[in-house]
């Protein structure tokens, strides 16, 4: 079999570039080794920056998302007896909405524009070097196959086997804490997400819609999540979000998911080799406390398919050549943010970070600059800035 571009992952990244690609007339088949039920129903993150939801309007994506999605102007910074507001919105034009990475999952799946063989196995990349590279795999009904093409995109995560084929400069940093998260089917008791700091932990309260909330506590790595029964679970979200603070109740309710999630920031550089072009996950990870991980997913397949469109449609490799730099400067701005969100909100018991902490969340909570600086990384800047 022979296609133009050989897309391994049907993530966000790899169902959205087969769309872009198709949309502009550019061949791909996606190669995925779980199911499409599995896939579809990863509980994963839930915000997108303002480019995102215009690139995902603009490609005929954007319906659901802004009929059931909920556009928010800002975040709420806290720490024990005071709450602060920041206003995107006031401070660069620009708003973020709450819409799971499941739903879009469903909306790229509905789109109908990917070409997937789910559940094979042994998915082998070879000649990317050569302008005539091709994967190999075994199909679900344990036929072996051979997938040739002129480009092998490398969606698969974190997991799969494209990164480990693009020799490259690794950058890593783990964090001494993970996430317990959990999913309520209770509405949300904020009208827009609380990120806090407290000194047992950070807390997030995020939600999903007007009936479900998503919510998070820093705890120990290797925290089992059975240890943490539902009524501690609520008991420790509203003592660091502050329960009973000016007024402001936190309404528990029934839990329906639950677990536990590690941190880590990783960057592996480049994001090319050969006719091998690495996009989403499988080139780097961030920790979820700037909710970066799929904005950033989506930049770099937008990129990509500009790059690829232009070489198929154009004959021109001007943004081939460049992709993997023009990706890793939006790349290393959101690993920096999603660090530095990270280390602001996550207490490690010493003393002194913990004042430097508590002075950093109150000089962006009060100086224009400050909160500026933050909502224009959180908001997003536009892909390709
Ligand atoms: N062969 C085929 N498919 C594979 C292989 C393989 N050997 N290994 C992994 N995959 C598939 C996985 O099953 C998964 O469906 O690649 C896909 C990678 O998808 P994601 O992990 O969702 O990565 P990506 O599409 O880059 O999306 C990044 O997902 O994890 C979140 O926070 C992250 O929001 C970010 C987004
Ligand atoms: C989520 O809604 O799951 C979410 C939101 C913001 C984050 C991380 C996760 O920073």
């Amino acid at each position: 079999m022979r296609t133009q571009v050989a897309i391994i992952g049907a993530g966000p990244a790899g169902l959205l570039l087969s769309h872009l690609l198709t949309r502009a007339g550019v061949d791909a088949v996606v190669l995925e080794t779980r199911s499409q039920e599995y896939v579809a129903s990863r509980i994963r993150a839930g915000i997108l920056e303002q480019s995102s939801v215009d690139l995902l309007t603009e490609v005929g994506l954007g319906d659901r998302l802004r009929a059931e999605g909920h556009e928010h102007r800002g975040i709420y910074l806290q720490w024990p007896g005071e709450r602060h507001h920041l206003d995107f919105v006031d401070l660069t034009g620009r708003t973020v909405w709450v819409y799971g990475q499941t739903e879009v999952q469903k909306d790229l799946v509905a789109a109908g524009t990917a070409e997937v063989r789910y559940e094979i196995s042994e998915t082998t990349v070879h000649d990317v070097e050569t302008s005539r590279p091709y994967v190999t795999y075994v199909d679900a009904r344990g036929t072996a196959q051979r997938l040739d093409a002129d480009v092998i995109a490398g969606c698969d995560g974190s997991f799969g086997p494209s990164r480990n084929a693009v020799p490259a400069e690794t950058y890593e940093r783990t964090y001494p804490y993970s996430w317990l998260g959990i999913l309520a089917d209770v509405a949300p008791s904020t009208d827009e997400l609380i990120y806090a700091w407290h000194p047992n932990g950070f807390a997030l309260h995020s939600m999903r819609s007007p009936t479900v909330s998503r919510l998070y506590l820093q705890v120990p790595n290797g925290t089992d999540p059975a240890s943490w029964p539902d009524d501690r679970i609520w008991e420790e979200l509203g003592r660091r979000l502050g329960h009973g603070q000016d007024g402001w109740k936190l309404t528990p309710g029934p839990i329906t998911d639950k677990s536990v999630l590690p941190m880590r920031s990783y960057v592996q550089t480049p994001m090319r080799h050969g006719n091998l072009f690495l996009a989403g996950d499988a080139a780097h990870i961030v920790p979820p406390t700037g909710a970066k991980g799929l904005n950033l997913a989506i930049a770099d397949v937008t990129l990509l398919a500009k790059a690829l469109v232009a070489r198929f449609r154009e004959r021109s490799d001007a943004l081939v050549s460049s992709y993997s730099d023009d990706a890793l400067r939006r790349v290393w701005r959101c690993t920096h943010f999603s660090w530095w969100m990270t280390t602001m909100l996550h207490t490690g018991g010493d003393p002194f970070d913990a004042q430097l902490q508590l002075s950093q969340l109150k000089w962006v909570t009060s100086s224009t600059a400050g909160a500026t600086g933050l909502a224009e990384n959180y908001a997003g800047l536009p892909i390709g800035f």
